[in-house]
């Protein structure tokens, strides 16, 4: 079977046994703030185990994007991927652990023809249930089915908090000349023993003998199978689901490397085309030598995952999934240097993904020319920022035994290496980094950022405040646009101050205000506030420290004193022009979505009663045309 049969077959499988089929969700989860990608099948389906949402079916099925950032400096290698595929069939509250595993041995051995006797499953430890199924049931012996511990056989949650339970899992042996031990394997007692002993304290110790999870090539882990008891929460504790679910998840490279017969994921169809893309366009024969291989490999994953990415909106920055996007496509172009590729080339193989995964992906022939487009202009940007980095970074390798933190954090800074880019070189010489180092300066950065960011870094007037030693001010905005008040700090030229005469410029903190400071990139509110002596015009409201709101503005009549009981008013046509306009950002920010693309997002805004301004990331600069459609 080829990439897409194993994927037809597995959801047309599991629609037969009543499973409605969801279409892959997006790369960048809805609604998950814990998550940076969607890492699994299971994390669209997260509010339906939870009982927050009501699932369109009991039993789903669905083949998902999932991205991982763990191993992203391992790809290269014969085995590990960011972007793969995850097969999976979930019960919310229908069937538990005796449904999940009769239908994945009916599919392993009967829709894909596995033979029994290449399969192993494990259990986790305490999980006799499972055992009871696999063996009394479905007929496994029991030296076949292994016990692990939370390590292995607990899953979840994924992100800070979510569902998670014990797992199962089906692993395939690809044969014993693949294997350790001369092919022998450690009894299932007396591993079961050895991590029980683990758990209890017991030294770590080598497994004497081959098993399923062994580090050899011996096993491929080809499904998983999640009996969801819990939700966890962000401080780890557990509480029941609203009722036993199941999650599963079969990496569909995985799958393909067992129904195809190769060794490794590389050789598989849904690779093949990527590496022939690479051969052609670097003249160099896969195969023919172990370095270019590697880099070979590096160039296709790494294509094909940013397509995807880019496919769903991620555009390449300097943090979060930009970052890691960026990362990902640097990594790439460093690595296809090492192939003598030097122009752009990313697009090249990109194209190639588009038109292999483009029918079952529609998201990727939609998007096309952005992704392209992306592409090749982070390949411009970064191009001779690389040989320049490069040329200084390799000076500072040369002969040093380990590389200054300060290196690290200029290369970054000026020619946009990524961090992560810098010591796997450093690494590949056998070469330290001092990341310590690196973080200091990093940090450092930032307080420069912070203090320029506010008052202009007026380090002095914030003592003044600080000084003030007011309380909370309580906000009431957002009901009342006037209110009675006190006015409970008083700050005239700068200085604390207990009474202020007409003209004077202050600085007024009350009790609790209508006005509202500025945030959210609205501006402050301005208005008036009358005392028994005398009226103060306010020009602006900030929110000077946490919690502590200051009117600014100057006496208009008469004096201002501390402990002045005061009316407030809101200026209301002010706030209303200015809430108008934040409505109006709202606006043109679906509409810069709908012309240039999903991945519009906000960078700052300025909301103002006479203007608006919304700051977003774009790869390219807008044309007239587009800019008359928005
Ligand atoms: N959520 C589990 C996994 O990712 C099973 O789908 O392995």
């Amino acid at each position: 079977m080829n990439g897409d049969q194993i994927r037809d077959s597995f959801i047309q499988f599991f629609e037969s046994k009543g499973h409605q089929h969801m279409p892959s969700a997006s790369l960048i989860p809805a609604g998950d703030p814990t998550l940076l990608f969607t890492s699994a099948g299971m994390v669209p389906f997260k509010p339906f185990f939870m009982g927050e949402q009501t699932p369109p079916s009991r039993r789903l099925t669905s083949s998902q994007k999932s991205f991982r950032t763990t191993d992203i400096d391992e790809v290269g290698d014969h085995k590990h991927l960011t972007f793969f595929e995850m097969l999976g069939n979930f019960s919310i509250g229908d069937y538990f652990k005796e449904g999940a595993v009769s239908f994945a041995w009916e599919l392993v051995t009967q829709m894909f023809g596995l033979s029994p006797d290449r399969l192993y499953v494990t259990i986790h430890l305490d999980d006799d249930e499972a055992f009871d199924i696999w063996h009394d049931q479905v007929g496994v012996p029991s030296e076949r089915i292994y016990r692990y511990g939370d390590k292995d056989n607990w899953w979840g949650p994924a992100g800070t908090e979510g569902p998670t339970g014990p797992c199962s899992e089906i692993h395939y042996d690809g044969g014993v000349e693949k294997g350790c031990h001369g092919g022998r394997m450690v009894a299932v007692d007396v591993l079961t023993d050895q991590l029980k002993e683990e758990r209890d304290g017991a030294a770590p110790q080598d497994v004497d003998g081959c098993h399923p999870n062994c580090d050899c090539e011996r096993f491929v882990e080809l499904w998983n199978l999640v009996f969801m008891q819990y939700y966890q929460d962000p401080e780890r504790n557990r509480t029941p689901l609203p009722a036993p679910s199941v999650d599963t998840g079969m990496g569909l490279e995985r799958a393909a490397v067992v129904m195809q017969g190769v060794t490794t994921i590389y050789e598989t169809d849904l690779f093949l085309p990527l590496l022939a893309r690479v051969e052609a366009l670097s003249g160099r024969e896969y195969g023919a030598d172990e370095a270019d291989d590697y880099a070979m490999r590096v160039v296709a994953e790494h294509a094909r995952s940013s397509t995807f990415l880019i496919g769903d909106g991620v555009v390449p920055g300097n943090e979060g999934r930009g970052y890691v996007l960026r990362r990902v496509i640097r990594r790439a172009i460093r690595h296809g240097r090492q192939l003598g590729l030097e122009g752009a080339f990313l697009g090249d193989v990109a194209g190639e993904v588009v038109e292999q995964m483009g029918d079952t992906y529609p998201e990727l022939r939609n998007h096309q020319d952005f992704i392209l487009t992306v592409l090749r202009l982070e390949e411009e940007r970064f191009q001779q920022a690389f040989r320049n980095g490069y040329e200084e970074l390799s000076e500072a390798l040369e002969g040093a035994d380990s590389l200054p933190g300060e290196v690290v954090f200029r290369l970054w800074d000026t020619y946009g290496f990524p961090v992560e880019m810098t010591s796997e070189i450093a690494r590949e010489r056998g070469i330290e980094v001092d990341m310590a180092g690196f973080e200091e300066q990093m940090a450092s950065q930032r307080e420069r950022a912070r203090a320029t960011a506010q008052f202009g870094g007026d380090r002095a007037k914030i003592r003044v405040y600080e000084s003030m030693a007011v309380g909370a001010t309580r906000f009431l905005g957002y009901e009342q646009l006037t209110a009675s008040s006190v006015v409970v700090g008083l700050i005239s030229g700068d200085e604390l101050a207990t009474e202020a005469p007409q003209g004077q410029d202050v600085e007024i903190v009350l009790v609790e205000t209508p006005f509202y400071p500025e945030g959210g990139g609205q501006i402050g509110d301005a208005g008036q506030l009358v005392g028994p002596n005398g009226s103060v015009e306010v020009r602006d409201t900030l929110e000077v420290m946490p919690e502590v709101i200051v009117h600014f503005g100057s006496v208009a009549s008469g004096s201002i004193a501390l402990g002045d009981s005061v009316e407030a008013y809101v200026d209301e046509i002010r706030r209303e022009d200015t809430a108008r306009n934040h409505t109006a950002t709202h606006l043109l920010h679906a509409a810069l979505r709908q012309v240039l693309g999903p991945h519009v997002r906000q960078a700052g805004s300025l909301v103002a009663p006479d203007r608006l301004r919304f700051d977003f990331s774009h790869v390219q600069p807008v044309t007239d045309e587009e800019m008359w459609q928005v």
